[in-house]
């Protein structure tokens, strides 16, 4: 296993060669199916806010955000389940319509449901909605016995973190906040700890990682967004000699 890499592949493949128990933290934001057509617009209002245009259209035609999301929580939990030391967390990014399968099958694989997350996208101006406009997003917070704290017990489970605005050239259409991702690092690992991310997008977790000395290990099926991670790992400087990259 070779830790502060980001690998252009598969997250399941990758994930079946892991060793047990080797992982301190998984962070991630999962491909998942999203509505269809009448019930679209509240979940792609939240996801594409400041940008979309033809992503938007397609994705309202085949119900998929991206070219590969087509992988089930079923197939790849249990993966995360068996890969995580005992007594870690593991954090999960998600919409309101897709909580409760995910959930469902995270007890399955074996985690233990903490706590829900609210990332209040405190700067959007969101898209009107007759369901209520899209202001935040959900993280689950997941752990494998036995339980253990986070670092910083006062963190709040609202999480005010401005969202990226206009997101084109040279970003992910879903790219999460390096702010963001840094609370969860900061409260469920140490330095030099391995983080995981198998959805890895723009490499969002994993630079989070980098910036507080943290190892990584992120897996991405898409060439374009794997070169884009690739790039955004290059350009984040190393802040001790723990990384290789
Ligand atoms: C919601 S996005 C992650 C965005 C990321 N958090 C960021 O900040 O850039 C999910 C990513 O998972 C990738 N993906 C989908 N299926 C995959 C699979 N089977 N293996 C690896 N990556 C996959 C997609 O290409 C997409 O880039």
């Amino acid at each position: 296993m070779k830790n502060n890499t980001i690998i252009n592949t598969d997250a399941l493949v990758a994930l079946r060669q892991l060793p047990n128990e080797s992982i301190d933290c998984v962070v991630t934001d999962c491909p998942y199916l999203i509505a269809h057509r009448s019930t679209i617009e509240p979940t792609l209002g939240g996801i594409l806010q400041g940008g979309g245009g033809n992503q938007r259209k397609e994705a309202v035609r085949s119900g998929k955000m991206f070219e590969h999301n087509d992988i089930k929580f079923s197939e790849w939990l249990p993966e995360v389940y068996r890969v995580l030391k005992k007594g870690t967390h593991c954090y999960i990014m998600i919409n309101s319509r897709n909580i409760k399968e995910l959930q469902q099958e995270a007890e399955k694989a074996g985690f233990v449901f903490q706590n829900l997350l609210v990332w209040n996208k405190s700067n959007s101006g969101g898209t009107p909605n007759k369901y209520y406009m899209q202001k935040c997003e959900f993280i689950l917070l997941l752990s494998k016995r036995p339980a253990r704290n986070i670092n910083d017990m006062g963190t709040p489970n609202l999480l005010s973190v401005p969202n990226i605005i206009g997101k084109g050239e040279g970003h992910h259409p879903t790219e999460k906040p390096i702010e963001l991702l840094k609370i969860m690092i900061r409260n469920s690992t140490n330095v030099g700890d391995i983080v995981l991310d198998p959805f890895a997008g723009s490499g969002s977790t994993l630079v989070a990682a980098k910036q507080l000395e943290r190892q990584y290990i992120g897996y991405e099926i898409d060439e374009k967004y794997y070169k884009l991670a690739l790039h955004n790992l290059q350009n984040t400087p190393a802040q001790t000699t723990l990384f290789d990259l």
